[in-house]
């Protein structure tokens, strides 16, 4: 037996980090997918290939469970251990939820940059999980598969809100609040033009360690850090009127003060500062870096403005690339 899924990347349009801790966000799913494929292997092993991660023809031995794996390209292990631990603790998780086990071929594609705060991991773990699941026989049930690829998320970062692994999930645009065990959603319509452009540079940070930074701050100034986080949630809901009047130019200024706020955390970088403010000399409505920071990528909303924005990106030192938004959640390709 062998099935493909594919699940979105994600930009956050605003809202990161606060959403950690309980604050709305908004985020939508991108034009850009993974692609995870799983096939039932005869013997125990898991097997993971990916020209893009770096993972050619990985084998790994899960004889004596399946947390517990040994390399066989042992030399490559820094390169490929980040997104080889989430794809491991989605199966372990599968696992462990229908208490079942099976070999299995995993191999997956990415069109996106991997690690560049659009929630490739996340998308990773709930495309391993719907995969793998099926592959277990088990129908794919979202809700199921969103708070499986969450729990994964949580096991491999220690700190990860519902956020990326829901987008991927559902896709579109989503208006989310943690609360409890499932997140308050709202499924967003976008009546206006919100052509954005994302530009990357490269990361230098994980995502795990970035939220470690900002629990650190949070545990040195409680109060000060705790009144940022209250402001990024406000400006989430203001931002949530703006684009159901369809009012870009007042969503744009919204980005701003977010970024602004989120470089005060310290998880904004030189290479991201100088791609958000040339976004903006060019034209952009507003801009801000997107996902954990530490470097990844900046979104400037630019309806009339794509070229010179891309341009300025590109003259800032990034690489543009145009999205579009609200795009389909978790899919079957073949089975
Ligand atoms: O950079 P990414 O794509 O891993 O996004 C992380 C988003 C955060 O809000 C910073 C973390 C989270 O779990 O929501």
């Amino acid at each position: 037996m062998r099935i493909t899924v594919s699940v979105p990347g994600k930009v956050t349009l605003l809202g990161e980090h606060a959403v950690v801790y309980g604050k709305p966000a908004l985020v939508s799913a991108i034009n850009r997918r993974i692609y995870v494929t799983a096939e039932r292997r005869s013997d125990s092993s898991i097997k993971v290939s990916s020209p893009d991660l770096k993972l050619q023809g990985l084998t790994l031995k899960i004889n004596r469970s399946l947390g517990d794996f040994e390399f066989e390209a042992g030399e490559r292990k820094s390169q490929i251990l980040e997104p080889l631990r989430y794809i491991l603790k989605a199966i372990e998780v599968a696992s462990e939820n229908y208490d079942k086990k099976s070999g299995a071929n995993i191999f997956i594609q990415s069109e996106m940059p991997i690690g560049a705060g659009l929630g490739t991991s996340a998308a990773i773990s709930v495309g391993t999980v719907a995969a793998y699941s099926a592959l277990l026989g088990h129908d794919i049930v979202l809700d199921e598969i969103a708070r499986m690829g969450h729990a994964t998320e949580v096991a491999v970062q220690g700190i990860a809100s519902p956020m990326d692994t829901a987008i991927t999930t559902y896709g579109g645009t989503l208006y989310i609040k943690p609360e409890g065990t499932k997140p308050l959603m709202e499924r967003i319509e976008i009546p206006c033009d919100f052509t954005s452009v994302l530009g990357y540079t490269q990361r230098e940070e994980t995502t795990s360690q970035i939220l470690k930074k900002v629990r650190a701050a949070k545990d040195r100034n409680p109060e000060v850090v705790g009144l940022i986080m209250d402001a990024i949630g406000l400006l989430v809901e203001e931002a949530r009127s703006c684009i159901k009047k369809g009012d870009p130019a007042s969503f744009g200024a919204l980005m701003n003060i977010n970024h602004g706020l989120l470089d005060s955390l310290g998880v904004s970088t030189k290479a991201l500062n100088d791609m958000v403010y040339a976004s903006r000399s060019a034209g952009a409505l507003g801009s801000k870096m997107t996902g954990a920071g530490g470097g990844g990528c900046i979104l400037a909303l630019c309806p009339d403005r794509v070229k010179e924005v891309s341009l300025a990106i590109r003259l800032a030192g990034g690489m543009p690339f145009d999205v579009s938004l609200s795009s389909p959640g978790l899919r079957v390709e073949n089975s």
